[in-house]
């Protein structure tokens, strides 16, 4: 049986590349509610709505474990998702823990980034009050890098100086990691890496997530039952136009040149 990967919009192929490489033996299918997209700015009910109407869709298809790759998706419905729904529901989280546990014994700060609403959530609040005893976490949202990833646009030109402006409100000699807490900002990793010192690191979940879904699919001794097909659907429409088809190519073909694993 094939595993469900789920986001608003192109950032889950951030997870799902993670996942060809880990798990090449599986076959995929990939929901980006594009009809949706960006979930960041509007309204938890709403997204939650769209995020209910997504899975639904998604289990009909004949799915083993469903991915939910994306952050904001995880932070406002990951509980009701798991007790309405029966099937292996794998959530992710801004990579708060790894960053802290990294820190510990360095008199640096953490910055997280993510989506407007993933970062007002309680969820990755509770997080935070858990972990940042010694209040080094920042957060900031970036909006931008969803827009301009939903455009298909990796131009330095354009998306640097938005970047830049965004990173320009921290002393970042100041940080020691920054958390890319949303899936869509992991297209923009070599960005974020031309703009800091090289003595950051830039971690993302992506690899977690994908090591979490082979834990779980172990344990349910359904492992490696394909050859790494995807079936793309965008908001309930399987996505057959070649056009199409090839732009989501070329966002793999980007992960694989700018070398993120
Ligand atoms: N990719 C998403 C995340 O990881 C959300 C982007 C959006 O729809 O605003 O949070």
């Amino acid at each position: 049986m094939q595993i469900g990967f789920f986001d608003s919009g192109v950032g889950g192929i951030t997870v799902l590349h993670a996942a060809l490489k880990l798990l090449p033996n599986e076959d995929y299918i990939y929901y980006a509610d594009t009809l949706n997209v960006p979930y960041g700015p509007k309204p938890k009910d709403e997204v939650k709505k769209h995020i209910f109407n997504a899975i639904e869709f998604i289990i009909q298809q004949q799915v083993k474990a469903i991915v939910i790759a994306c952050n904001t998706a995880t932070s406002v419905s990951i509980e009701d998702l798991r007790s309405k729904y029966t099937i292996p529901i794998i959530g992710m989280e801004p990579a708060v823990k790894p960053a802290v546990e990294k820190n510990k014994n360095v008199n640096k700060r953490i910055l997280v980034t993510a989506t407007t609403l993933t970062l007002k959530e309680e969820k990755l609040q509770n997080l935070i009050t858990k972990l940042d005893n010694e209040h080094i976490v920042d957060l900031l949202p970036l909006p931008g890098l969803v827009q301009f990833s939903e455009r298909f646009e990796f131009n330095e030109q354009i998306v640097l100086p938005y970047l830049q402006e965004q990173l320009s409100k921290y002393d970042v000699s100041k940080y020691e990691t920054i958390v890319l807490g949303c899936t869509h900002f992991s297209f923009y990793t070599d960005m974020f890496r031309k703009l800091l010192p090289s003595d950051i690191n830039i971690i993302d979940g992506n690899i977690g997530t994908v090591n979490n879904l082979k834990r779980t699919l172990k344990k349910m001794n359904s492992l490696n039952e394909g050859n790494g097909n995807i079936i793309f659907y965008n908001s309930g429409f399987k996505v057959e136009d070649k056009a199409k088809l090839d732009e989501y190519s070329k966002l793999f073909k980007r992960l694989d040149d700018i070398n993120v694993k």
